[in-house]
């Protein structure tokens, strides 16, 4: 189910983008009846786009386990703010609104590749959060895993393991062993990306770490 919504989000946003990018086009061409006449014609669109985009980006707000996010919460704002901006900005024929919303969008796509309001990637993050343990201390093992999943694993297994975003496996039920485990996260699998950037004691900090999830409850994996 998320994932078709996924889908079905990202087609909408990239139909809507496109109806937008041709209307600017045409306002900064100075072709204002051609704009009118464009604009008239692809209403329907334009609000059916709007629509879905709005239905499936909430749906897709409420299952993600990183929808209340500061980030999330800065990027819906850019989006409104996008979508008003470039509404009025159409409407009043007023260039310097159509390309205010243009950047708006692509400062929210910004933050939906890196989860990030400053645009820094997922990578660099982690990296730096590792800055905090300096070292390989083995007592500091699961505070290490822990600053590693919060900034690469939480938006698809969530804060307890067992968010099931985007198909995402139960981390607290699952049945797999330490070495299933470190795989999946080396090698990827499935929808599940490959870390190939963490070494082989940073996987094995994160998978204690996902270790302290576990629950009795029979597994509800597939
Ligand atoms: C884009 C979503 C996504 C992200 C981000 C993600 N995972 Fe996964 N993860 C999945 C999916 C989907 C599966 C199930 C793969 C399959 O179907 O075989 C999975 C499976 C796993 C498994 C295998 C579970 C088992 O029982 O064999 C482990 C372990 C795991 N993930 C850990 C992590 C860790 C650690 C991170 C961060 C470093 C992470 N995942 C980031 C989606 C994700």
């Amino acid at each position: 189910m998320d994932i078709g919504f996924l889908h079905l989000h990202h087609f909408t946003v990239v139909i809507y983008i496109l109806l937008l990018l041709a209307k600017v086009i045409l306002l900064l061409a100075n072709q204002k009846n051609l704009l009118i006449t464009f604009s008239g014609k692809t209403r329907v669109i334009h609000i059916g786009m709007v629509t879905l985009m709005l239905i499936t980006g909430i749906y897709l707000a409420y299952r993600s386990p990183v929808g209340t996010a500061d980030f999330s919460i800065v990027k819906y704002i850019a989006l409104l703010l996008g979508i008003v901006l470039g509404i009025i900005g159409i409407k009043k024929l007023s260039r310097s609104l159509a390309i205010a919303a243009i950047l708006l969008f692509g400062y929210a796509y910004g933050i939906s590749m890196t989860n990030n309001i400053f645009l820094k990637g997922e990578q660099t993050r982690v990296k730096q959060a590792l800055e905090n343990f300096p070292g390989n201390l083995e007592e500091q093992r699961l505070e290490r895993g822990k600053a590693i999943y919060q900034e690469a694993c939480l938006q698809c297994h969530g804060e307890k393991g067992d968010a099931q975003f985007q198909k995402a496996w139960n981390l607290a039920t699952t049945p797999s062993s330490d070495n299933v485990k470190a795989a999946a996260i080396k090698y990827g699998r499935n929808r599940m990306p490959r870390y190939d950037y963490l070494t082989d004691s940073q996987i094995a900090d994160v998978v204690a770490y996902i270790n302290t999830f576990k629950t009795d409850a029979k597994s509800s994996n597939p």
